[in-house]
């Protein structure tokens, strides 16, 4: 039993109007979408209550917009939509006000209608409780489908879900099924992979980890400060020096949790931060003062897919080298590779989120056998620091 409604409890919307808040925050270039994954999820839930007949109003951010800022409009994101779905988008100028009202009042039941971006009135970052009540004129139930940007408790996020019915949509209610097989209640042994570049980003994610998976798998610029804090040298590599004490507060605690902590035994280094710069590879005890890591070496990447090979679950956020960068994407990419191998032979749950951590699977090509991939940033990474999401909160029953 789901503790949040979704479509499956929202049975009668023949007719009704139903906003429906998507995460159209969707990369652009040149005024046309450079990845429309975002829409691609979103897709399912506008179908289907199209489908029901329900006259379906979409509602989302983009950018961040400080008041109306033409290059911040939806309307070439709602086109992309149109093609997405095949099936004709409305677009309504305002969010409020009378030209969102008569965009709706001319939907037909089983119409669809995108509405201009709701950062165009700061009251919807203010979670204004007047302005949610001017979007909840437009509607007769809110759908939540937009999980990545659950964190913020905007007015259309948040604030819609105490003055109208509050559904999950179908991209929700999948993230939340997922990250509950992740995290909140996964098969043991669980191993979570944290690469990036900087512990200080990631401490209270590292501090909430240590308390629930059994494997912490260490990457990135990250490790280097792990390294160092170890007594290691680790050269000209990028390394936060002053959170050394940190670091070793943090792997002394995760010892008396019991959780084993994976770090790099050794690494490919170059001279300079460049694509095909000249490399070698080399314990971790004898990185050069002219050394840079950039990536985990071959022995560490043995270790890290023998340890994946013995867990049930793996949470993965963060690139374990320079993955931009050939050669030094070939840790990321191989230990991917591995967890995808895995996940198909039904041994591995496999969930992975984060901006940089989607692009590094994308561009290792294993995003599709992975369990699941979360589209969000932000929103991923305080789920993992065990942070309540209130886009999230509002849905539950
Ligand atoms: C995202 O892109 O992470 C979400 O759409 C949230 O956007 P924001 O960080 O501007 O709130
Ligand atoms: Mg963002």
């Amino acid at each position: 039993m789901p503790t949040f409604r979704s479509l499956d409890d929202l049975k009668d919307v023949s007719g009704k109007r139903v906003l429906v808040r998507v995460d159209l925050n969707v990369p652009m270039e040149n005024g046309a979408v450079t990845d429309a994954t975002r829409i691609e999820r979103a897709a399912p839930t506008i179908a289907e209550l199209a489908d029901k007949g329900g006259k379906v109003i979409l509602l989302s951010h983009f950018g961040r917009p400080k008041g109306r800022d033409p290059k911040d409009s939806l309307k070439p994101v709602a086109a992309e939509v149109a093609k997405v779905i095949g099936r004709a988008v409305a677009f309504a100028d305002d969010c409020v006000g009378p030209p969102a009202e008569a965009a709706v009042a001319a939907l037909k039941p089983g119409g669809i209608l995108c509405l201009e971006n709701t950062r165009f009135h700061p009251e919807e970052e203010k979670n204004d409780p007047a302005f949610a009540k001017q979007l909840a004129r437009l509607g007769d139930f809110w759908v939540n489908d937009a999980f990545s940007a659950a964190h913020r408790a905007h007015a259309s996020t948040e604030g819609l879900g105490h003055v109208l019915p509050a559904y999950a949509g179908r991209a929700m209610q999948a993230e939340l099924e997922a990250l509950e097989k992740a995290l909140d209640a996964p098969q043991h042994p669980v191993a979570a992979v944290v690469g990036g570049a900087k512990v200080s980003t990631k401490l209270d994610l590292l501090g909430n980890l240590i308390g629930k998976v059994d494997v912490l798998m260490i990457g990135g610029g990250m490790a280097n400060t792990f390294l160092f804090a170890l007594g290691k040298r680790v050269g000209k590599s990028l390394a936060e020096r002053d959170l050394a004490d940190t670091a070793r507060d943090i792997l002394a605690k995760a010892k008396a949790k019991g959780c084993t902590v994976v770090l790099p035994v050794d690494a490919t280094v170059a001279g300079e931060f460049k694509a095909h710069a000249p490399s070698r590879v080399t314990d971790v005890d004898h990185v050069g003062d002219a050394d840079m890591i950039l990536d985990i070496g071959p022995r560490s990447i043995e270790y890290v897919v023998s340890e994946l090979a013995r867990v049930k679950t793996l949470v993965w956020n963060g690139p374990f080298g320079a993955f931009e960068m050939e050669p030094f994407d070939t840790g990321t990419v191989e230990v991917a590779e591995a967890a995808a191998e895995l996940t198909q032979a039904g041994k591995l749950v496999s969930v992975a989120g984060g901006g940089d951590t989607v692009a590094a699977l994308n561009a290792a090509g294993v995003a599709d056998r992975f369990t699941y991939v979360s589209t969000a940033g932000g929103a991923f990474l305080e789920w993992m620091e065990g942070k309540p999401l209130p886009g999230v909160e509002v849905l539950k029953r």
